[in-house]
């Protein structure tokens, strides 16, 4: 009971002081005649969670355990619940507060091997549709480059909540591809593959070339043959929402093809500003992919299309709710991941747990 008004009270606190940080933002924003950016939000919000973590006596209140021990699976990893955080986010205060609230591992946003701009800012809005809250993002994979990202994730020291952690490949062509695969392979992450594992991105709506594997599936599947052929650390596809169903069997089958990989069948939908009731420039390159509740019915759909096809599912898109998991997982997934949620609200990850508990303690 009281772990659950403690739920209630930080989702009242973070809510309220998100609704601050953005009000605060947009004034300035307003006053100096700038377009509204989210990101600006996002950043002090990042900034005031580093600040959290270090602080003794509010540290502890973020902290919440996992339902059971090891229950989920992909392939040899062994997850404490089957919600994880969907590849969007690196900055460690932020993974390291979802890991103490109890997310069972996850994935870090995308990284190509040199460091990336991204597109220009505004590059991600917040939106309301049907009654929910939204996110529309062109962020066009901005990054520090993969060996800068995984130096810092080493730095965080994030093995001592002995998750598992992936990490996420993104490239413009095949050459960037393994050159990321080199940067992974050559760190301390490469070595304990009990624990990582590998996402391939080519799902990306916002850049250029990022959806170009999805054109091209026999590069692909020469590229995941030569990958497993230098470690055996679990390798996963993650696909798009936007392709046709044929498209994504053409993957299940290259998925089939590799020990131990699996497919993530959702990223963003890509959507144009005056589709989601934006202001043309209210993202620089004028739309972008769009996350959040609105995706949920199309990742159950696809999940429910591909239940038995031999190949493990993360089942990402609009998952924040306990009902939802339990759909995903009944449809066949075998873990789920969230993005948005985490953004709008975490308190959702010791929420999800606790009704999973229960079901567990019911199946007892
Ligand atoms: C701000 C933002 C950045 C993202 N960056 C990445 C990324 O780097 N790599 C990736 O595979 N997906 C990225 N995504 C997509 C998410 O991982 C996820 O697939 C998508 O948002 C759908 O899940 P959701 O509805 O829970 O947000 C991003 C999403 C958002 C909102």
């Amino acid at each position: 009971m009281q772990w659950m008004l403690r739920i209630f009270l930080l989702s009242i606190g973070y809510r309220s002081y998100r609704s601050f940080l953005k009000g605060l933002s947009y004034i300035v924003q307003g006053v100096n005649r700038q377009p509204r950016d989210l990101e600006t939000v996002i950043g002090w919000g990042a900034s005031q969670i580093a600040g959290i973590q270090k602080t003794p006596f509010v540290a502890p209140l973020f902290r919440f355990s996992m339902p059971s021990k090891d229950v989920y699976s992909l392939f040899h990893l062994r997850f404490g619940t089957p919600i994880t955080f969907a590849a969007f986010e690196s900055k460690t205060p932020m993974l390291e507060m979802w890991l103490s609230m109890g997310i069972g591992g996850g994935i870090i946003k995308t990284m190509m091997a040199e460091p990336q701009e991204g597109n220009a800012r505004p590059r991600i809005q917040e939106v309301r549709l049907a009654d929910e809250d939204c996110l529309i993002n062109a962020m066009g994979l901005p990054g520090p480059g993969m060996s800068a990202m995984l130096s810092a994730v080493d730095e965080a020291n994030l093995k001592r909540f002995n998750r598992p952690i992936g990490v996420s490949l993104g490239g413009h062509s095949i050459s960037e591809y393994r050159a990321a695969w080199d940067q992974f392979l050559l760190s301390k992450m490469a070595q304990e593959t009990s624990r990582t594992f590998v996402e391939l991105n080519i799902s990306c709506p916002n850049t250029e070339d990022g959806q170009s594997l999805i054109d091209n599936p026999y590069l692909l599947a020469e590229l995941l043959k030569d990958l497993r052929s230098q470690s055996d650390v679990v390798l996963g596809i993650k696909l798009s929402p936007d392709q046709s169903h044929e498209s994504v069997m053409t993957f299940v089958e290259i998925a089939r093809s590799i020990s131990s990989c699996y497919i993530n069948v959702g990223n963003t939908v890509s959507k144009q500003c005056a589709d989601v009731g934006l202001a043309s420039d209210a993202i620089s390159i004028g739309k972008g992919g769009l996350s959040g509740p609105v995706l949920f019915s199309r990742t159950l759909e696809r999940v429910q299309a591909l239940q038995g096809c031999g190949v493990p599912l993360i089942a990402t898109g609009g998952v924040d709710s306990l009902d939802k998991v339990v759909a995903c997982l009944g449809a066949g997934a075998s873990l789920v991941g969230m993005a948005t949620a985490l953004v709008i609200n975490p308190t959702c990850i010791p929420k999800i747990n606790a009704g999973l508990k229960r079901i567990h303690s019911a199946e007892l």
